[in-house]
């Protein structure tokens, strides 16, 4: 049998999932190795569904955004949905799935994902599965990377959505609220907030009140600017100090998805404010389409990367980017903790001397 790696993509998509599939098969192929790739994240390992990646299966892939393996952020194999007579029950399907990686004849198994699919990486690893995390998420908070890929397209995508607000606020004189992703993260807020030209940014890492938006909307308006742009992360807390959950999501390993926070905000502004508000929730949309250049590059120096490292007999470790040079850490260090923004970050600073409020009063 040939020598053989594998490779998985869970959670969340994101842009430039394709290209670090096809680094990774490419760097491989070239060292004599198969890649097969399983379906649909952890499902496929467990499920036995999986194809080969070689030259044919990974051509024109760069530029697609999404992934052509699949993916879920619901099916742990520590504790895997299985019907049973009509019933939902929960089974650790991890040792099947370890057998079945040996059975297969795969040395080391590549996992591309955020902290959720990253930390059954990790309890794999610990029973002694070889693996390598590669980090991706368009939240960019894994503590342990300075940057993942999808970031970088994601803020593209809001601030062209910003430009796009701004004409038509600027037209009807409005405030327009834009609410964007990033989990308990502000860095997409931050990053497009700031290129977009917002007036106000609320984050998840800096405690806002209503009171602290109006101020700044209404000094615009005394400047004889009577329209604001106001960016929201799906993150930030009510006024109550309570997160803003859209739904639950039982089977997953991160049960709440968040949204409504833009709409709270909005209403608010109506409310106490007295000014016309229209709320715009991007969603999804920040996951999609192909991946900029700085994504199609850094997901394929992680693909290469994380492919060398395997052939080279290296393992339990997540490559990441420590300043412009990639690198790899334990992927217990990996999944520690968030990389949330810290309130003195130079960002937040710059943002602040050029006018732009958190809400803050
Ligand atoms: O982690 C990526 C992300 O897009 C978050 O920004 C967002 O909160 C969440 O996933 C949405 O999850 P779902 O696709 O399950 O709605």
């Amino acid at each position: 049998m040939a020598k053989r790696l594998g490779i998985l993509t869970g959670g969340g998509d994101c842009p430039g999932l394709n290209a670090v599939i096809r680094a990774a098969a490419k760097t491989a192929y070239r060292h004599h190795y198969e890649l097969i790739g399983f379906r649909d994240g952890y499902a496929g390992l467990v499920e036995g569904r999986y194809l080969q990646l070689d030259p044919p299966a990974i051509s024109g892939l760069l530029h697609r955004g999404g992934t052509i393996l699949g993916t879920n952020n619901r099916k742990d194999p520590f504790n895997y949905p299985v019907k049973e007579n009509g019933r939902l029950s929960y089974r650790d399907m991890s040792d099947w799935a370890m057998e079945r990686l040996q059975e297969m004849g795969i040395e080391v198994l590549l996992v591309v994902g955020g902290d959720g699919t990253l930390s059954g990486a990790r309890d794999f690893k610990h029973k002694g599965v070889r693996v390598i995390g590669i980090p991706k998420t368009i939240d960019n908070d894994l503590a342990a990377t300075d940057q993942t890929f999808g970031f970088d397209t994601a803020v593209r995508t809001a601030t062209d959505a910003l430009d796009k607000l701004h004409t038509t606020a600027e037209s009807h004189h409005r405030v327009m609220v834009l609410e964007l992703m990033g989990r308990y993260a502000g860095w997409i807020a931050l990053y497009s907030g700031l290129a977009g030209g917002a007036d106000v940014i609320l984050i998840p890492e800096i405690p806002w009140h209503i009171d602290g938006v109006l101020a700044k909307i209404r000094a615009r308006q005394a400047e004889g600017k009577p329209f604001s742009i106001v960016v929201v992360a799906e993150g930030i807390k009510s006024p109550q100090g309570e997160l803003v959950v859209k739904r639950v999501v039982e089977d997953s390993a991160e049960k709440v998805r968040l949204g409504g926070a833009g709409q709270m905000v909005g209403k608010l502004i109506e409310e106490r404010g007295g000014i016309e508000t229209r709320v715009t929730v991007l969603g999804h949309i920040q996951r999609g389409g192909s991946p900029s250049a700085y994504d199609r590059v850094l997901a394929t120096r992680f693909g290469q990367a994380a492919a060398e490292l395997a052939i080279q007999g290296i393992h339990g470790v997540m490559v990441c980017l420590q300043g412009s040079e990639i690198s790899h850490v334990p992927l217990e260090e990996a999944v520690s903790k968030l990389r949330t923004i810290p309130p003195d970050h130079q960002l937040i600073q710059t943002a602040r001397a050029i006018g732009i409020s958190f809400g803050e009063i």
